[in-house]
């Protein structure tokens, strides 16, 4: 068979950026900031992108254009032992789909409410009682929940009507509508937020800088986890993205592109959430730190309640917020998908509409655990073990494996080959030392606090099985490895 292509190097970009760009960018960069010095952040943040998140890039897309193949294909085309490697970032990729697709379900919900300010004036209420109708513990599932069941099943729908139509029709096309639109919400959102009264205040916080905490190793780490997790690093994605791509391809600029404009989203996106929760603050005359909040709580509680007080354009500021998320986080699970549909494709020769079939077959009926009762506990322990035992663990066996086993200067004259910039001798260095260091000290400390104390306070035996699952994508990945290919 041979590879489909994208149509153009904008197409690609939009396509990387599409990936990049989701709901880390959203409701995790600007409270990270807050938390670890605000502005004096940015410092650590840059370098951990120019030390770590873009050399590792550099490496996935070397590594994509050079071998031309979705992640094992490509590691093992590097050397046979390392397919498993591959395999394990297709796996947690795909293990990531299972609930971020509930995630996009649960905004579909809200985009649909939000033409109403439907969610009503007890926000967490809404969120917890009336839509999720969560359980007293993981272990009791009860029914599903029908508004989130239809928001997931049109979200299964759309990623399989983009996913079929392959790389140039489909992904390519569809990044290109979505990141337009994208930005374009994102500053109508950030004109919004900076022209409301005490919005000032909000961004104050946000950006104040205490430089006193550049001292703290944990504050290294965050900008480190961060500038990895925003790019989708070591989830086989950006590998496959770049085995799209024609010969004679950029790929050093190409990277440096695509981290910037998913760093500048992250930056600008976070004027838009402080601002609001500086309104927030202001108009209840609570301090910041009363209001602030990450992640779900932020996006689906926090902000529907600062949405509900906002003096005017309410509707137009509402949707606008909940088709930003949508779309951010669609364009991400798209690539997630196709991480695991392509390594399919690739390892049994199947034509893309069946890879495609069977990865949203089996895509669906897992997140469906996600939609029941329970189904915010399961979400939140299994994402919590696969950012650091999936991400993070390939990411040290991509760098050891290439850097040290295969030769970091191979991957370095095949991308500069073609590139503007070309990466010298500090790319080794970052990918043979800096990364395999950094990765290696993260998953020793998270190590630590998870047999310290058992994750979110939750019953040791639901903990177990969020880590059984990682357990067992791992010896999946080893036994994908055997798996004699249909052709070689
Ligand atoms: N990079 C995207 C985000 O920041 O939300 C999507 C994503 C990719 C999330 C990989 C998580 C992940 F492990």
């Amino acid at each position: 068979m041979t590879r489909e292509v994208w149509n153009t190097r904008t197409g690609f970009i939009l396509a990387a950026i599409g990936s990049a760009v989701g709901l880390g960018n959203i409701w995790r960069f600007s409270y990270i900031v807050y938390e670890n010095g605000g502005g004096a952040f940015l410092i650590p943040y840059l370098i951990a992108l120019f030390t770590a998140g873009i050399p590792l890039l550099i490496l996935e897309f070397g590594l994509g254009s050079k071998f031309l193949g979705s992640a094992p294909i490509a590691l093992k085309r590097a050397k046979k032992s390392f397919e498993w490697i591959g395999w394990w970032g297709v796996i947690a990729s795909f293990i990531i789909t299972t609930y971020y697709s509930v995630i996009v379900g649960w905004s579909f919900v809200y985009l649909v409410k939000a033409f109403t300010l439907g969610w009503g004036s007890d926000t967490g209420a809404f969120f917890n009682n009336e839509l999720l109708h969560v359980s007293d513990s993981p272990w009791n599932l009860g029914s599903f929940s029908y508004p989130v069941l239809i928001g997931l099943l049109m979200t299964w729908l759309i990623v399989w009507l983009i996913e079929k139509k392959g790389v140039q029709a489909g992904i390519e096309k569809s990044s290109r509508i979505f990141m337009s639109l994208l930005w374009i919400l994102l500053i109508v959102l950030v004109l919004r937020a900076i022209t409301l009264e005490g919005s000032i205040n909000g961004i104050e916080w946000y950006l104040k800088p205490d430089f006193s905490k550049l001292t703290d190793i944990r504050v290294w780490q965050a900008a480190y986890g961060q500038a990895f997790y925003s790019l989708g690093l070591g989830m086989a994605i950006m590998i496959t993205y770049s085995s799209y791509l024609p010969k004679k391809s950029d790929i050093v600029n190409n990277a440096f592109i695509i981290s910037l404009a998913d760093g500048a989203f992250s930056f600008i996106m976070g004027f838009a959430v402080f601002g609001t929760l500086g309104y927030m603050a202001y108009a209840k005359g609570l301090g910041i730190e009363e209001v602030v909040a990450q992640s779900i709580g932020l996006v689906f509680v926090v902000l529907p309640e600062a949405l509900n007080m906002l003096p005017g354009l309410k509707t137009l500021t509402a949707v606008a917020f909940f088709l930003c998320i949508v779309i951010a986080a669609l364009s991400s699970l798209i690539s997630l998908v196709e991480a695991f549909a392509s390594a399919i494709m690739d390892k049994f020769e199947m034509k893309r509409s069946k890879a495609v079939d069977l990865t949203i077959g089996f895509g669906l009926l897992f997140s469906l655990i996600y939609a029941t009762r329970a189904g915010i506990y399961w979400l939140d322990i299994i994402d919590h073990f696969i950012n650091t035992y999936g991400l993070i663990i390939v990411g040290i066996l991509e760098t050891v494996a290439i850097g040290w086993i295969y030769g970091a200067d191979k991957i370095r004259e095949w991308a500069n080959a073609y590139s503007d910039i070309r990466a010298g001798i500090w790319w080794d260095i970052s990918i043979k030392m800096i990364i395999p260091a950094v990765l290696l000290y993260i998953v020793y400390k998270e190590t630590r606090s998870n047999l310290a104390s058992p994750y979110g306070g939750y019953d040791p035996a639901a903990i177990m099985v969020g880590a059984g699952i990682i357990v067992l994508g791992i010896i999946v990945s080893f036994f994908m490895s055997f798996i004699k290919e249909e052709v070689e």
